[in-house]
């Protein structure tokens, strides 16, 4: 299997989780999120750089004049600590390859442009990567290794799961009257990680011309310019913190784990 880079969007405003702190600092039995986000990468052998788009701070995110990457263990000015910073570094092992092989690159002001600006950092040499929302705690080794055989198989892949739902459409915001019923069998809830090659996502976000703005996930701006994308079975299980709800039902399922 080839080594990969890996992109953690962090830089969002968690507004639907209540927006005073970083959902991503939130304590999930004993973890902050983005450290259960983080660890599963780290514990591979085919992880050779993980880069963390972090809200773009000019005085929380030293940026060395060699590389302008930032790196996580250059001194922080007091009083301006970066709280994504502060929560990677409480665990030991993520903190011994902060400013190595973990950086924080500074994001942007939507998730396109967060998984953007760390894509340009990125080295050449890279051939894969693979991005994961830092809100995504409940990743397993063998969702990664499904995702990346898939991807080295079809050029690009991402994990989904069946709708379950039934799904209507109409003209919000409600109440609103029923258009039609959409058919759920060929309906998916994606997830992460979405693992492409590096040249194939750069030269996409190039091509787009679709608002950035509007684009919700990476496989979106491969479809968007005509480059082939699949789907592998996702995992129930790897859930995306977006409401306090979330952390409770997280909570309870690594409790069972
Ligand atoms: N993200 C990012 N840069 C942005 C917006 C989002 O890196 N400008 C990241 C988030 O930090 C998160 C992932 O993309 O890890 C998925 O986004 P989402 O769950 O929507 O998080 P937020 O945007 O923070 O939440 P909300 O939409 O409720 O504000
Ligand atoms: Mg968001």
């Amino acid at each position: 299997m080839p080594r990969f880079a890996v992109i953690l969007p962090a830089a969002g405003s968690s507004t639907r989780f209540g927006g005073t702190r970083s959902k991503l600092v939130e304590e999930l039995a004993g973890l902050p999120v983005i450290t259960r986000a983080v660890l599963p990468f780290v514990q591979r052998s085919d992880t050779h750089q993980i880069l963390i788009a972090t809200p773009n701070d000019p005085y929380a995110i030293a940026s060395p004049a060699s590389q302008n990457l930032a790196r996580l263990d250059d001194p922080v000015p007091s009083g301006q600590t970066n709280e994504i910073w502060s929560a990677l570094s409480r665990d030991a092992t993520v903190k011994n390859r902060l400013g190595g092989q973990i950086a924080l690159v500074p994001g942007g002001a939507t998730r396109a442009h967060s998984v953007l600006a760390a894509l340009k950092r990125v080295p050449a040499e890279t051939e894969w990567v693979a991005i994961h929302d830092a809100a995504r705690p409940l990743l397993s080794q063998e969702l990664i290794d499904r995702t990346l055989a898939a991807a080295v198989e079809h050029d690009a892949a991402a994990p989904a799961i069946a709708v379950q739902q039934t799904i209507k459409q109409a003209t919000g915001p409600l109440p609103a009257r029923i258009r039609q019923t959409v058919a759920r069998d060929q309906l998916w809830a994606l997830q992460t990680p979405q693992i492409m090659r590096r040249v194939d996502l750069l030269r996409a976000y190039e091509e787009c011309v679709y608002p950035l703005e509007q684009v919700t996930d990476d496989l979106q701006i491969l479809e968007l310019t005509g480059r082939p994308a699949w789907l592998v079975a996702g995992d129930e299980r790897n859930i995306k913190i977006t409401t306090p709800q979330d952390l409770i039902l997280a909570e309870l399922l690594l409790a069972r784990r």
